[in-house]
């Protein structure tokens, strides 16, 4: 039951009305029985201000920040973590009795999806696809485990950047073209586009290098062209569900300073997604 007491969190974003975070965390609270709720904001560009500033006023515990306020908001808040500084984004803020504090928990949801897969990316090659603000995370995770990035972008110059950003972590390359001889020899491969989002797109990748012995990642959820394409040639697939369960259970504990019942959260998203 919500009273006087109970702590709120949420999200910020715009549009947000389609966000799936309020039915995972919402369902974690209760599960643990804590008195908490999150809600969605729809903010727009010019509110955001006033919104962070809300945070403070009314005592917000702390919330998410969806698109497009991901690398604006850096802006308006008193410190931001390592990893949000080098992604140049930040997804989750927590309020420290009025210092708000920002982190990245993308990065790690993505590697944590992954490592529930049973996959480890230590000296592997891995070839993503995308320069945008999502590929920027999965970037970083990929080189904090040890993985050699191989970046394609139709924006060759976005690639570059990504490149500068992270060239100090760990090996990274940027390719101009795409070889049917070279994707063979790649892990991984990680759409990080927004190629299948919608119905009639096209994949990401040409469908004559798609090969079983390749692991394929889709960030974009729930089933792809390529996630279809690629299961029925028998590849290994992984979908954007396990990160987006991940980077949650992130915030989750970022903000309760609990342990996220990880898979009650997956239980009630899988429920409300075949509801649907
Ligand atoms: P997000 O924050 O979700 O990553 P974004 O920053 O807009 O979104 O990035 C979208 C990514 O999808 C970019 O890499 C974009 O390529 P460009 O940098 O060339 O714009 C890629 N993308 C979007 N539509 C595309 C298309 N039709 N073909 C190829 N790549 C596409």
């Amino acid at each position: 039951m919500i009273t006087a007491k109970t702590k709120i969190t949420g999200i910020f974003g715009d549009p947000v009305e389609h966000s799936l975070s309020p039915i995972i965390h919402n369902e974690a609270f209760r599960h643990l029985n804590l008195d908490y709720c999150y809600l969605a904001f729809n903010v727009k560009r010019e509110k955001l201000r006033e919104a962070v500033e809300a945070i403070r006023a009314l005592q917000i515990v702390g919330v998410n920040i969806t698109l497009p306020h991901k690398e604006s908001v850096i802006n308006y808040l008193d410190e931001i973590s390592d990893e949000a500084n080098y992604i140049g984004a930040v997804n989750t803020i927590l309020n420290d009795k009025g210092y708000l504090r920002g982190f990245n928990t993308d990065a790690f949801g993505f590697i944590q999806s992954l490592k529930e897969e049973g996959v480890n990316l230590q000296q592997k090659d891995i070839l993503v696809l995308g320069a945008g603000g999502a590929a920027k995370a999965i970037v970083y995770g990929v080189l904090k485990e040890g993985g050699n990035v191989y970046i394609y972008n139709r924006t060759i110059s976005k690639a570059e950047e990504i490149k500068k950003r992270f060239s100090t972590l760990g090996t990274i390359e940027v390719l101009k073209n795409l070889d049917k001889s070279f994707v063979k020899k790649i892990y991984l491969v990680v759409n990080a586009t927004s190629l299948g989002l919608k119905e009639n797109d096209p994949m990401p990748i040409n469908p004559t290098f798609l090969n079983k012995d390749i692991i394929y990642c889709d960030i974009v959820y729930p089933n792809t062209k390529l996630m279809k394409e690629t299961k029925r040639i028998g590849c290994k697939v992984i979908g954007g569900l396990g990160m987006l369960i991940w980077q949650a259970a992130n915030a989750f504990e970022i903000w309760t300073k609990q342990k996220a019942p990880v898979e009650r959260m997956k239980k009630i998203l899988n429920k409300f997604l075949t509801k649907r």
